[in-house]
């Protein structure tokens, strides 16, 4: 679990949270926070060494190394955090995970999986703006770690401790390798489901409510 400490990440986090900022800023906002995560988040991305020739001499360098990492939204909200990812990770490949949580019973179906089916030895990124219950990010984990991930990154933008607590409880102790990068660990849920204070519902901040 990594809460970026940053007070750009701070700034922005604060403004996305404010109930007056519109769907264009929050957008553009959630946009360039995404990029502040993924930087912290690829720390521990793997590269293999390259020679390089520069107009003077030849030396070593890194270059992302095979296979290329796995970036994952799942829709519909983390779709809002995929140009960011990509804009640092060019040569991700992107799957789609498109997950629903009913508002009543608060469970997780799956509605689409464009996921490859074998990801041995892939590194793999999901975005989903908010790490609530964990129940969507866990079942996403899952399915991930079945075809044979072994090492998950989640980007939240904000995330709760009853999220946090359930993925320290199915993950922790495992051969695999999960963590979460977060702009921000927020106090609570409500009796909906909602973080506390959070910044509402994602998808309809970033899209207008459906
Ligand atoms: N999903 C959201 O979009 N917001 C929350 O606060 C919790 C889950």
């Amino acid at each position: 679990m990594h809460v970026a400490d940053h007070p750009l990440v701070a700034h922005k986090l604060t403004t996305l949270r404010d109930a007056r900022t519109d769907s264009p800023t929050f957008r553009r906002l959630a946009d360039e926070l995404v990029t502040l995560l993924a930087y912290e988040a690829t720390r521990a991305i793997r590269v293999e060494s390259v020679e390089v020739t520069t107009p003077v001499a030849t030396t070593m360098g890194v270059k992302l190394a095979d296979p290329r990492p796995l970036v994952v939204p799942i829709l519909r909200a983390g779709l809002g955090m995929l140009d960011g990812m990509v804009r640092l990770l060019p040569t991700a490949e992107v799957g789609f995970l498109g997950m629903i949580r009913d508002e009543n019973t608060l469970q997780v179906s799956t509605y689409a999986d464009r996921v490859p089916p074998d990801l041995t030895g892939r590194q793999v990124f999901v975005l989903d703006p908010m790490l609530a219950t964990g129940g969507t990010l866990s079942d996403a984990i899952d399915l991930l770690l079945a075809r044979g991930a072994t090492d998950v990154t989640a980007i939240c933008l904000l995330a709760a401790p009853e999220g946090v607590n359930r993925l320290r409880a199915a993950y922790d102790g495992r051969s695999v390798e999960v963590s979460v990068v977060t702009a921000g660990l927020d106090e609570r849920l409500n009796e909906k489901g909602y973080i506390v204070p959070g910044l509402g519902d994602a998808g309809d901040r970033l899209y207008g409510v459906v």
